[in-house]
């Protein structure tokens, strides 16, 4: 063993879901041992019949062999500046042209002028989430970030890497965090000395809690914000799964303040998760060291640079294909990308429907018992258990999947330390279940989601004693 005695390094806990990931094949077993289908509940990931590459490399490869014509070069031992741009190393910013083509399409998504100087290309979200974490990131300087209880995994997992990063968490009602919270939570952590850089939120298709911000709640989060000074991340990564109507479609924090807010975009789920594309959009101002303003998206280049550096132009050329259509033997820019969401909610709209009237159908007839949400967006929703008797705990998953076949994941991890502190029972009565993925296709991926729902909706009815 090298004793490296290393100050401030300290072991994370493995997350539920990875838990869960390891422990599965071992449940499935189990499982198929007694006969019992596995019905999946629990995969947050995009669903295989929306994210078959074949028809992306074609389309690509079209698209390429259009700017190559493009270029006009005929000389075939000159190599095309698409391809030469693509293999090569890049600027921390990446390919100019994906830049600004996904700034006219985003911008006119959401109705903000996107500065393509300021977007900036991240490994996914996650990239952002780390770059973010790591620009508050400093030695000797206690830092607080503001986040919702519960919270998505990936940023608790980055944030709490740092021995010097504080959260205070903030409890939700069925609109949003609950605002006098997030004000106390931000005088709180600013109270007891931390530096309180930002929020960090999902507001739409939450992850894990299952449900959009309302719009109201949207306003009033944001007057705090501004009030006290606090900058808004918006993980965003299904503002395109969404299930409202266009006029009902609440607007993100950055189409409503790009100055308060930094944006994630990813393109994992309107595209592809693989090839790891996202960008960071802000307009922010920041007051820094020796009182000199600087823009954050300034401050977010240079830490990228002394990061990943380079990004992988390969990867964003890719994207930008997606981001245009076929007209005739031309390419055109899509200018949104509500065309290609349309892609994918044929098939998320259709597994939510079977999802919501599943529950409704096994369980609906039990409003005192249970209650779960209806999600606006993204890929899940929250079962809870509303009578107590039941306890969310690893065994009762791990009894889920070896008595019933059914994975499902518990939601106590996704609640941050100082929110268990409050309430060590918290999210022990609830389970988060998602409803975006599934190993078949067609009329059989249908047939499986039923199925799965409906022997949750019998488990749940034995374990509570309703049933059996
Ligand atoms: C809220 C949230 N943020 C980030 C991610 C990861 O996104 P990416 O693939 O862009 O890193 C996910 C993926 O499930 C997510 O749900």
């Amino acid at each position: 063993m090298t004793n490296l005695d290393a100050p401030g390094v300290r072991l994370q806990p493995v997350s539920v879901t990875r838990k869960m990931s390891a422990a599965l094949p071992g449940l499935r077993k189990l499982a198929q041992d007694k006969g019992l289908k596995i019905h999946h509940l629990g995969a947050g990931y995009p669903h295989p019949e929306v994210t078959d590459p074949r028809d992306f490399l074609a389309h690509q490869q079209a698209y390429f062999a259009y700017l190559e014509r493009q270029e006009g070069v005929n000389d075939p031992s000159v190599v095309p500046e698409y391809l030469r741009e693509s293999f090569s190393y890049t600027d921390t910013l990446g390919p100019a042209t994906t830049r600004a083509v996904f700034a006219r399409a985003y911008g006119n998504d959401w109705g903000v002028e996107i500065d393509p100087e300021r977007l900036l290309p991240t490994v996914g979200a996650t990239g952002g989430i780390n770059l973010l974490c790591s620009m508050f990131e400093r030695p000797g300087h206690s830092v607080a970030y503001i986040t919702d209880a519960p919270t998505y995994a990936g940023f608790l997992a980055r944030s709490m890497l740092c021995q010097y990063a504080h959260i205070y968490s903030v409890e939700m009602d069925e609109e949003g965090p609950v605002p006098e919270v997030f004000r106390e939570q931000i005088e709180k952590a600013r109270a007891d000395g931390h530096f309180v850089p930002y929020y960090y939120t999902v507001p739409d298709g939450h992850n894990p809690a299952g449900f959009s911000f309302s719009q109201r709640r949207r306003v009033q989060i944001l007057d705090i914000a501004r009030e006290l000074g606090v900058l808004i991340v918006e993980d965003a990564p299904y503002v395109y799964i969404s299930y409202a109507q266009t006029a009902e479609r609440p607007r993100p924090f950055f189409a409503m303040a790009p100055e308060q807010t930094v944006h994630l975009f990813t393109g994992s789920k309107i595209g592809f998760p693989g090839p790891r594309v996202g960008f960071l959009y802000s307009e922010a101002e920041l007051m820094v060291a020796d009182g000199e303003s600087v823009s954050l998206s300034q401050l977010a280049v240079t830490e990228a640079s002394a990061d990943i550096l380079f990004q992988n132009p390969s990867a964003l050329r890719g994207f930008e294909a997606l981001m245009h259509k076929r007209q005739d033997a031309d390419f055109v820019e899509r200018g949104t990308f509500w065309d290609l969401a349309e892609g994918k909610l044929v098939v998320y709209r259709e597994m939510r429907k079977i999802m919501l009237d599943g529950l409704q159908t096994g369980l609906g007839g039990y409003p005192e018992d249970f209650a779960w949400t209806v999600p606006g967006a993204g890929f899940f929703t929250v079962f809870t258990f509303k009578k107590g008797g039941v306890h969310t705990d690893d065994d009762f998953i791990t009894r889920m999947v070896s008595e019933y076949g059914v994975v499902v994941i518990p939601m106590y991890d996704f609640y941050p330390k100082d929110a268990r502190r409050r309430d060590p029972n918290v999210g022990y009565d609830q389970l988060r279940l998602s409803f975006c993925f599934s190993e078949s296709t067609g009329e059989q991926r249908r047939k499986d989601l039923a199925e799965a729902v409906a022997a949750f909706c019998e488990a749940v009815k034995i374990e509570t004693g309703i049933a059996g």
